[in-house]
């Protein structure tokens, strides 16, 4: 059954904003190397575009973490499915996120990935929903805050579907 989706925020909307986090990073790390962090798989088409805008030396890593379930909200239960290929000590890390809920996987992961002794750490999302937030985690750039809406596309999905939308979108009929 095909849901209907309503354009929250267009492609020329994110392209623009993620052109500004790309400018403002490379700023903030002149005369270092950032290493970019990938949170599977929702980040995938936030941290290409974010990476191919950051004009200072970038490397990247990718890892995969579930929070159990497969619906609309995060357990709290973090498993790393696949871990990152690379150390990252003396790095100057940053954790590229597609959107930030509860703070659950973030508050986890950030302690997990402290402990690997990076030189650095921050963290990015391209989507943060402060009013649903339990835990407490800081974030350093952030694309837009959103209101409490479940959303899709630009690596969202919902039950899979809806990654590959060049947009982001709210799902009509998902509490
Ligand atoms: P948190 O641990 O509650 O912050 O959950 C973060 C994860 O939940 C995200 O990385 C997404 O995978 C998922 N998530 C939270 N809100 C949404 C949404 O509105 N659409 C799609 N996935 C979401
Ligand atoms: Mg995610």
């Amino acid at each position: 059954m095909a849901e209907k989706i309503k354009v929250l925020v267009s492609e020329k909307d994110v392209d623009a904003r993620i052109e500004e986090l790309g400018k403002k990073i490379s700023e903030d790390y002149a005369g270092k190397q950032v290493h970019l962090i990938c949170i599977l798989k929702g980040s995938v088409f936030f941290m290409c575009e974010l990476a191919k805008r950051i004009t200072v030396p970038v490397s990247m890593d990718f890892m995969s973490v579930s929070s159990y379930g497969d619906g609309t909200k995060s357990s709290g239960i973090v498993k790393i499915a696949k871990d990152l290929d690379e150390t990252l000590e003396g790095k100057d890390v940053i954790i590229v996120e597609d959107i930030i809920d509860s703070g659950r996987t973030l508050y986890y992961l950030m302690d997990v990935l402290q402990q690997r002794k990076p030189n650095s750490m921050r963290l990015c999302t391209l989507l943060d929903k402060p009013e649903r937030r339990v835990v407490d985690v800081k974030v350093d750039y952030i694309g837009f805050n959103i209101p409490d809406e479940f959303v899709v596309g630009y690596g969202l999905d919902y039950a899979q579907k809806y990654r590959n939308l060049p947009y982001i979108g709210v799902v009509e009929g998902v509490e």
